[in-house]
Protein backbone atom coordinates (compact mmCIF):
# COMPACT_ATOMS: atom_id res chain seq x y z
CA UNK A 1 0.00 0.00 0.00
CA UNK A 2 1.43 3.36 -1.00
CA UNK A 3 1.20 5.96 2.19
CA UNK A 4 1.23 9.46 0.83
CA UNK A 5 4.12 10.80 1.97
CA UNK A 6 6.26 8.39 -0.51
CA UNK A 7 4.53 10.48 -2.82
CA UNK A 8 5.51 13.97 -1.25
CA UNK A 9 7.59 14.90 -4.46
CA UNK A 10 5.95 13.11 -7.22
CA UNK A 11 6.69 15.82 -9.92
CA UNK A 12 10.19 16.23 -8.47
CA UNK A 13 10.99 12.47 -8.67
CA UNK A 14 9.11 11.41 -12.33
CA UNK A 15 11.68 12.96 -14.85
CA UNK A 16 14.12 10.48 -13.51
CA UNK A 17 11.99 7.03 -13.52
CA UNK A 18 12.00 4.90 -16.04
CA UNK A 19 10.18 6.09 -19.87
CA UNK A 20 8.37 4.58 -22.26
CA UNK A 21 7.84 6.66 -25.25
CA UNK A 22 6.19 4.02 -27.91
CA UNK A 23 2.73 3.94 -26.69
CA UNK A 24 0.98 6.99 -28.16
CA UNK A 25 -0.67 9.50 -26.70
CA UNK A 26 1.59 9.60 -23.87
CA UNK A 27 4.95 9.79 -22.88
CA UNK A 28 4.85 6.87 -19.77
CA UNK A 29 7.14 6.59 -16.58
CA UNK A 30 6.81 3.58 -14.51
CA UNK A 31 6.02 3.49 -10.74
CA UNK A 32 5.88 0.85 -8.38
CA UNK A 33 5.48 -1.90 -11.21
CA UNK A 34 2.78 0.82 -13.32
CA UNK A 35 3.46 3.15 -16.68
CA UNK A 36 1.91 6.17 -15.50
CA UNK A 37 1.11 9.11 -17.56
CA UNK A 38 4.26 11.48 -17.15
CA UNK A 39 1.94 14.64 -16.94
CA UNK A 40 0.06 13.05 -14.31
CA UNK A 41 2.52 12.75 -11.41
CA UNK A 42 2.26 16.35 -10.20
CA UNK A 43 -1.82 15.30 -9.62
CA UNK A 44 -0.59 12.35 -7.94
CA UNK A 45 1.03 14.26 -5.71
CA UNK A 46 -1.92 16.48 -5.24
CA UNK A 47 -4.37 13.54 -4.43
CA UNK A 48 -1.99 12.04 -1.62
CA UNK A 49 -0.97 15.27 -0.14
CA UNK A 50 -3.65 17.87 -0.33
CA UNK A 51 -6.94 16.31 -1.90
CA UNK A 52 -9.91 16.22 0.36
CA UNK A 53 -11.78 13.08 0.40
CA UNK A 54 -15.07 12.98 1.92
CA UNK A 55 -16.86 9.67 3.35
CA UNK A 56 -19.99 10.43 0.57
CA UNK A 57 -17.12 10.35 -2.52
CA UNK A 58 -17.74 7.38 -4.46
CA UNK A 59 -14.74 6.67 -7.21
CA UNK A 60 -15.74 4.98 -10.44
CA UNK A 61 -12.30 3.41 -11.67
CA UNK A 62 -11.77 1.29 -14.43
CA UNK A 63 -8.61 0.63 -17.04
CA UNK A 64 -8.51 3.06 -19.84
CA UNK A 65 -10.55 1.77 -22.38
CA UNK A 66 -12.72 -0.24 -20.39
CA UNK A 67 -16.20 1.11 -20.03
CA UNK A 68 -15.20 3.95 -18.45
CA UNK A 69 -17.82 6.29 -20.47
CA UNK A 70 -20.67 3.56 -19.68
CA UNK A 71 -20.45 3.13 -15.50
CA UNK A 72 -20.10 7.36 -15.55
CA UNK A 73 -23.35 7.33 -17.56
CA UNK A 74 -25.06 4.79 -14.93
CA UNK A 75 -23.09 5.84 -11.96
CA UNK A 76 -24.71 9.45 -12.81
CA UNK A 77 -28.48 8.75 -13.94
CA UNK A 78 -28.21 6.33 -10.99
CA UNK A 79 -27.37 9.05 -8.22
CA UNK A 80 -29.27 11.77 -9.66
CA UNK A 81 -32.54 9.96 -10.71
CA UNK A 82 -34.55 12.08 -8.32
CA UNK A 83 -33.65 15.57 -9.83
CA UNK A 84 -32.81 14.14 -12.94
CA UNK A 85 -35.74 11.36 -14.22
CA UNK A 86 -33.87 8.90 -16.91
CA UNK A 87 -36.74 9.78 -19.28
CA UNK A 88 -36.73 13.20 -19.27
CA UNK A 89 -36.26 14.94 -22.41
CA UNK A 90 -33.53 17.46 -20.73
CA UNK A 91 -31.69 14.83 -19.37
CA UNK A 92 -27.91 16.05 -18.77
CA UNK A 93 -27.17 13.03 -20.60
CA UNK A 94 -28.96 13.79 -22.95
CA UNK A 95 -27.51 17.70 -23.29
CA UNK A 96 -23.61 16.87 -22.08
CA UNK A 97 -21.24 14.07 -22.64
CA UNK A 98 -20.64 11.72 -20.03
CA UNK A 99 -17.15 12.55 -19.21
CA UNK A 100 -18.47 16.18 -18.93
CA UNK A 101 -21.54 14.76 -16.52
CA UNK A 102 -18.30 12.78 -14.24
CA UNK A 103 -15.23 14.62 -14.62
CA UNK A 104 -12.04 12.69 -14.22
CA UNK A 105 -10.04 12.68 -11.47
CA UNK A 106 -6.73 12.94 -11.52
CA UNK A 107 -6.65 14.64 -15.43
CA UNK A 108 -8.57 17.25 -13.86
CA UNK A 109 -6.52 17.76 -11.40
CA UNK A 110 -3.26 18.01 -13.73
CA UNK A 111 -5.53 20.45 -16.09
CA UNK A 112 -5.73 22.44 -12.96
CA UNK A 113 -2.11 22.78 -12.72
CA UNK A 114 -2.19 20.25 -9.96
CA UNK A 115 -4.92 22.45 -7.52
CA UNK A 116 -6.82 20.40 -5.06
CA UNK A 117 -9.45 22.93 -5.59
CA UNK A 118 -10.79 21.05 -8.65
CA UNK A 119 -13.76 19.31 -7.18
CA UNK A 120 -13.84 21.54 -3.96
CA UNK A 121 -17.22 23.12 -5.15
CA UNK A 122 -18.84 20.00 -5.91
CA UNK A 123 -22.19 18.85 -4.28
CA UNK A 124 -21.87 15.04 -2.17
CA UNK A 125 -21.94 12.68 -3.32
CA UNK A 126 -19.07 13.33 -5.36
CA UNK A 127 -18.46 10.72 -8.78
CA UNK A 128 -14.82 10.63 -9.20
CA UNK A 129 -13.37 8.64 -12.39
CA UNK A 130 -10.12 7.38 -12.27
CA UNK A 131 -7.54 5.17 -14.12
CA UNK A 132 -5.05 5.18 -10.95
CA UNK A 133 -4.23 1.41 -9.77
CA UNK A 134 -5.41 0.65 -6.54
CA UNK A 135 -2.39 0.15 -5.06
CA UNK A 136 -1.44 3.89 -6.19
CA UNK A 137 -4.26 5.42 -4.13
CA UNK A 138 -3.91 7.32 -1.10
CA UNK A 139 -4.84 5.88 2.54
CA UNK A 140 -7.43 8.40 2.57
CA UNK A 141 -9.20 7.14 -0.19
CA UNK A 142 -8.25 3.15 0.44
CA UNK A 143 -9.05 2.75 3.97
CA UNK A 144 -12.35 1.63 5.60
CA UNK A 145 -12.17 4.49 7.82
CA UNK A 146 -12.60 7.46 4.88
CA UNK A 147 -15.92 5.95 3.96
CA UNK A 148 -15.36 6.04 0.21
CA UNK A 149 -16.66 3.43 -1.97
CA UNK A 150 -14.72 2.39 -5.40
CA UNK A 151 -16.97 0.51 -8.01
CA UNK A 152 -14.43 -0.61 -10.67
CA UNK A 153 -15.10 -2.22 -14.11
CA UNK A 154 -12.84 -4.73 -15.87
CA UNK A 155 -12.95 -5.99 -19.49
CA UNK A 156 -11.37 -8.87 -21.76
CA UNK A 157 -7.86 -7.63 -22.08
CA UNK A 158 -8.22 -8.85 -26.08
CA UNK A 159 -10.69 -6.04 -26.24
CA UNK A 160 -9.19 -3.79 -24.13
CA UNK A 161 -6.01 -3.71 -26.29
CA UNK A 162 -7.82 -2.99 -29.49
CA UNK A 163 -9.84 -0.84 -28.14
CA UNK A 164 -7.00 0.67 -26.95
CA UNK A 165 -4.95 0.89 -29.77
CA UNK A 166 -7.77 1.96 -31.67
CA UNK A 167 -8.50 5.24 -29.49
CA UNK A 168 -4.78 5.58 -29.05
CA UNK A 169 -4.22 6.41 -32.81
CA UNK A 170 -7.22 8.55 -33.08
CA UNK A 171 -6.10 10.35 -29.78
CA UNK A 172 -2.75 10.90 -31.10
CA UNK A 173 -3.85 12.87 -34.38
CA UNK A 174 -5.56 14.92 -32.23
CA UNK A 175 -3.37 17.93 -33.19
CA UNK A 176 -2.08 18.61 -29.65
CA UNK A 177 1.95 18.89 -30.14
CA UNK A 178 2.72 17.22 -26.49
CA UNK A 179 1.05 13.86 -27.35
CA UNK A 180 3.31 11.04 -29.03
CA UNK A 181 2.82 10.86 -32.69
CA UNK A 182 4.79 7.81 -33.89
CA UNK A 183 5.46 7.14 -37.23
CA UNK A 184 3.86 3.44 -36.89
CA UNK A 185 2.07 1.85 -34.35
CA UNK A 186 0.73 -1.10 -35.71
CA UNK A 187 -1.47 -3.46 -33.98
CA UNK A 188 1.52 -6.03 -33.91
CA UNK A 189 3.76 -3.10 -32.14
CA UNK A 190 0.68 -2.34 -29.54
CA UNK A 191 0.25 -6.29 -28.36
CA UNK A 192 3.85 -6.12 -27.71
CA UNK A 193 4.21 -3.46 -25.51
CA UNK A 194 0.66 -4.26 -24.21
CA UNK A 195 1.70 -8.25 -23.45
CA UNK A 196 4.69 -6.14 -21.58
CA UNK A 197 2.37 -4.31 -19.54
CA UNK A 198 3.52 -0.74 -21.23
CA UNK A 199 0.38 1.04 -21.92
CA UNK A 200 -1.49 4.09 -20.01
CA UNK A 201 -1.79 2.95 -16.15
CA UNK A 202 -0.74 -0.74 -17.56
CA UNK A 203 -0.06 -4.03 -17.55
CA UNK A 204 -3.66 -3.97 -17.41
CA UNK A 205 -3.89 -7.56 -16.33
CA UNK A 206 -2.39 -6.41 -12.65
CA UNK A 207 -4.79 -2.91 -12.62
CA UNK A 208 -7.84 -5.51 -12.62
CA UNK A 209 -6.18 -7.88 -10.09
CA UNK A 210 -5.58 -5.37 -7.09
CA UNK A 211 -9.46 -3.95 -7.49
CA UNK A 212 -10.72 -7.37 -7.60
CA UNK A 213 -7.97 -8.82 -4.75
CA UNK A 214 -9.61 -5.54 -2.63
CA UNK A 215 -13.28 -6.08 -3.37
CA UNK A 216 -12.43 -9.40 -2.22
CA UNK A 217 -11.24 -8.34 0.89
CA UNK A 218 -13.58 -5.17 1.19
CA UNK A 219 -16.98 -5.95 -0.90
CA UNK A 220 -18.67 -3.27 1.62
CA UNK A 221 -16.06 -0.73 -0.11
CA UNK A 222 -15.21 -2.25 -3.28
CA UNK A 223 -17.65 -3.32 -6.46
CA UNK A 224 -16.30 -5.35 -9.28
CA UNK A 225 -18.45 -5.36 -12.45
CA UNK A 226 -16.83 -7.14 -15.58
CA UNK A 227 -17.96 -5.11 -19.36
CA UNK A 228 -18.79 -8.09 -20.38
CA UNK A 229 -21.60 -9.12 -17.95
CA UNK A 230 -23.00 -5.68 -18.41
CA UNK A 231 -23.58 -5.87 -21.54
CA UNK A 232 -25.49 -9.28 -20.92
CA UNK A 233 -27.47 -8.20 -18.11
CA UNK A 234 -27.36 -4.44 -17.85
CA UNK A 235 -30.43 -4.24 -15.85
CA UNK A 236 -29.19 -6.77 -13.12
CA UNK A 237 -25.67 -4.76 -13.05
CA UNK A 238 -27.87 -1.22 -12.36
CA UNK A 239 -29.07 -2.52 -9.60
CA UNK A 240 -26.11 -3.80 -8.05
CA UNK A 241 -24.51 -0.38 -8.82
CA UNK A 242 -27.22 1.38 -6.98
CA UNK A 243 -27.39 -1.30 -3.83
CA UNK A 244 -23.25 -0.61 -3.33
CA UNK A 245 -23.36 2.79 -3.81
CA UNK A 246 -26.51 3.54 -1.77
CA UNK A 247 -29.12 4.64 -4.13
CA UNK A 248 -31.40 1.05 -4.13
CA UNK A 249 -34.09 1.38 -6.25
CA UNK A 250 -37.21 0.59 -4.26
CA UNK A 251 -39.87 -1.88 -5.49
CA UNK A 252 -42.03 1.22 -6.96
CA UNK A 253 -39.37 2.40 -9.20
CA UNK A 254 -38.40 -1.11 -10.40
CA UNK A 255 -42.67 -1.22 -11.12
CA UNK A 256 -42.64 1.91 -13.11
CA UNK A 257 -39.40 0.77 -15.01
CA UNK A 258 -36.62 3.55 -13.77
CA UNK A 259 -33.86 1.13 -14.30
CA UNK A 260 -35.44 -0.32 -17.94
CA UNK A 261 -35.23 3.76 -18.39
CA UNK A 262 -31.24 4.41 -16.42
CA UNK A 263 -30.11 0.92 -18.79
CA UNK A 264 -31.98 2.32 -22.05
CA UNK A 265 -30.89 6.28 -21.47
CA UNK A 266 -27.07 4.59 -20.82
CA UNK A 267 -27.16 2.32 -23.65
CA UNK A 268 -24.60 2.66 -26.23
CA UNK A 269 -27.05 2.98 -29.53
CA UNK A 270 -28.82 5.88 -27.25
CA UNK A 271 -25.75 7.67 -26.27
CA UNK A 272 -24.05 7.20 -29.55
CA UNK A 273 -26.74 8.87 -30.98
CA UNK A 274 -26.94 11.80 -29.28
CA UNK A 275 -25.89 15.14 -31.23
CA UNK A 276 -23.33 15.90 -27.94
CA UNK A 277 -21.55 13.00 -28.53
CA UNK A 278 -21.87 13.00 -32.16
CA UNK A 279 -20.56 16.43 -32.33
CA UNK A 280 -19.08 17.40 -29.36
CA UNK A 281 -15.61 17.70 -27.83
CA UNK A 282 -13.69 16.78 -24.63
CA UNK A 283 -10.95 19.02 -23.08
CA UNK A 284 -8.69 16.66 -20.69
CA UNK A 285 -5.30 17.99 -21.31
CA UNK A 286 -5.61 17.79 -24.85
CA UNK A 287 -9.06 17.83 -26.99
CA UNK A 288 -10.78 14.72 -28.64
CA UNK A 289 -14.41 14.25 -30.37
CA UNK A 290 -16.93 13.00 -27.61
CA UNK A 291 -17.73 10.52 -30.74
CA UNK A 292 -14.30 8.46 -30.09
CA UNK A 293 -15.32 6.84 -26.41
CA UNK A 294 -18.49 5.40 -28.80
CA UNK A 295 -16.72 2.73 -31.44
CA UNK A 296 -18.36 -0.48 -31.44
CA UNK A 297 -19.81 -1.11 -27.89
CA UNK A 298 -19.35 -4.88 -28.01
CA UNK A 299 -17.55 -8.26 -26.84
CA UNK A 300 -15.01 -10.38 -28.88
CA UNK A 301 -14.62 -7.47 -31.51
CA UNK A 302 -10.70 -8.06 -31.00
CA UNK A 303 -11.37 -11.31 -33.13
CA UNK A 304 -11.41 -8.73 -36.66
CA UNK A 305 -8.15 -7.39 -35.43
CA UNK A 306 -5.68 -10.03 -34.02
CA UNK A 307 -5.00 -13.82 -35.18
CA UNK A 308 -5.85 -16.30 -33.10
CA UNK A 309 -1.48 -16.64 -32.32
CA UNK A 310 -2.08 -12.85 -31.64
CA UNK A 311 -4.86 -13.52 -29.41
CA UNK A 312 -3.15 -17.01 -27.58
CA UNK A 313 0.15 -14.87 -26.82
CA UNK A 314 -1.98 -12.29 -24.93
CA UNK A 315 -4.00 -14.92 -23.46
CA UNK A 316 -1.00 -16.48 -22.42
CA UNK A 317 1.02 -13.66 -20.81
CA UNK A 318 -2.27 -12.99 -18.78
CA UNK A 319 -2.85 -16.03 -17.77
CA UNK A 320 0.85 -16.71 -16.67
CA UNK A 321 0.63 -13.46 -14.73
CA UNK A 322 -2.41 -14.44 -12.79
CA UNK A 323 -1.03 -17.86 -11.79
CA UNK A 324 -2.51 -18.33 -8.32
CA UNK A 325 -4.15 -14.87 -7.67
CA UNK A 326 -7.80 -16.90 -7.84
CA UNK A 327 -8.86 -14.48 -10.71
CA UNK A 328 -9.83 -14.95 -14.05
CA UNK A 329 -11.34 -13.20 -17.13
P1 LIG B 1 -14.92 -0.41 -28.17
O1 LIG B 1 -13.76 0.40 -28.65
O2 LIG B 1 -14.59 -1.86 -28.06
O3 LIG B 1 -16.16 -0.18 -28.95
P2 LIG B 1 -13.78 3.73 -22.07
O4 LIG B 1 -15.11 4.31 -21.84
O5 LIG B 1 -13.17 3.11 -20.85
O6 LIG B 1 -12.89 4.66 -22.79
O7 LIG B 1 -14.01 2.46 -23.00
C1 LIG B 1 -14.44 2.66 -24.33
C2 LIG B 1 -15.12 1.38 -24.79
O8 LIG B 1 -16.43 1.32 -24.21
C3 LIG B 1 -15.31 1.42 -26.29
O9 LIG B 1 -15.25 0.05 -26.68
C4 LIG B 1 -16.69 2.00 -26.41
O10 LIG B 1 -17.32 1.75 -27.63
C5 LIG B 1 -17.40 1.32 -25.24
N1 LIG B 1 -18.58 2.05 -24.78
C6 LIG B 1 -18.76 3.38 -24.66
N2 LIG B 1 -19.97 3.65 -24.19
C7 LIG B 1 -20.61 2.48 -24.02
C8 LIG B 1 -21.92 2.11 -23.58
N3 LIG B 1 -22.81 3.02 -23.23
N4 LIG B 1 -22.22 0.80 -23.52
C9 LIG B 1 -21.31 -0.14 -23.87
N5 LIG B 1 -20.07 0.15 -24.31
C10 LIG B 1 -19.71 1.44 -24.38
Amino acid sequence: MATSSNFMDMAKLAPTLPLERRCPPFPLRQFRGFWMPEGLFPALETIHSRFQTRPSDIFLACFPKSGTTWLKALGFATVNRREHPPSGEDHPLRLHGPHDCVKFFEPSIAAAGGSEDVFAAFPSPRLLSTHIPYSLLPEHITADSSGCRIVYVCRDPKDTLVSSWLFSKKASAAGNVELLKPASYTINEALELFCDGRCVTGPQWRHVVEYWEESQRRPEKVLFLRYEDMLREPARNVKKLADFIGYPFSGEEEAAGVVDAIVELCSFDHLRSLEVNKTGVLEVGFTIGNKSFFRKGVAGDWINYISPEMAAKLDGVVGEALRGSGFRF
